[in-house]
């Protein structure tokens, strides 16, 4: 319990208004700034990609969590660590060598993530665990913003949180999908360290101010 870490989905803002929509995360209480890049294959939704990003990074100040929703993530990953990704998550689901992917982006100082779906069981990270920084156990199927959170992620959360314990590993529990102030504090208390919202954030009438509530919740 405290200190959890929350991270704004961009995928959720203003994109006519993107600027402003990051200088509000400068000034909030975010710890990372979440980005969903989707390629139409693993998702079947396409978001954005480098140039987008390579325009927020003049703006931001907060860190980049990229989230790598495609297939093969191995081709994309030098890309992503140069656009200042301080986590770079990609799903088990789409990548063969998970272990040498995880070791390159170790090995670029980064934070190393495994994005899991609600259908993938947390058995299959026993092997990797204490290579993994970061889990993000997907609380809806990726693809788009604003679905509905997903119930049993809770029990994974609770097996996950098990699997760390029980391998002394480091690993960081992220949720990502559905988060709201309802959910967030039953998470948080369950293990969850960082938690992502988009458009519980992006929706509401201030904000800065959810994501302050967020922030407190524990
Ligand atoms: C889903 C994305 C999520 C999404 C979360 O494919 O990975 O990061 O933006 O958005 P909300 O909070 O609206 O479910
Ligand atoms: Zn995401």
């Amino acid at each position: 319990m405290g200190n959890i870490l929350i991270a704004p989905s961009l995928l959720a803002a203003n994109f006519l208004n993107l600027e402003n929509e990051i200088k509000m995360l400068n000034e909030s209480q975010a710890d990372y700034i979440h980005l969903d890049v989707m390629d139409g294959m693993f998702v079947p939704n396409i978001s954005y990609g480098v140039p987008v990003i390579q325009a927020i990074q003049k703006v931001a100040k907060k860190p980049f969590d990229i989230h790598l929703m495609i297939e093969k993530p191995e081709r994309y990953l030098e890309t992503y660590i140069d656009l200042g990704a301080k986590i770079l998550s990609i799903h088990i689901e789409a990548c063969t060598h998970l272990h040498r992917a995880i070791d390159f982006i170790k090995s670029k100082g980064c934070l190393a993530g495994v994005a899991i779906n609600p259908h993938t069981s947390v058995d299959v990270l026993a092997d990797i665990i204490k290579e993994i920084d970061v889990v993000n156990v997907m609380s809806v199927n990726p693809g788009f913003g604003g679905q509905k959170f997903i119930q049993s992620t809770y029990s994974k959360i609770n097996r996950l949180h098990s699997l760390i314990k029980f391998n002394n590993a480091q690993t960081m529990i992220q949720i990502d999908g559905g988060v709201n102030l309802e959910n967030a504090a039953i998470l948080a208390a369950s293990g969850a360290d960082l938690l992502v919202a988009g458009a519980f954030v992006f929706s509401s009438d201030n904000p800065k101010h959810t994501i302050e509530l967020l922030k407190n919740i524990d």
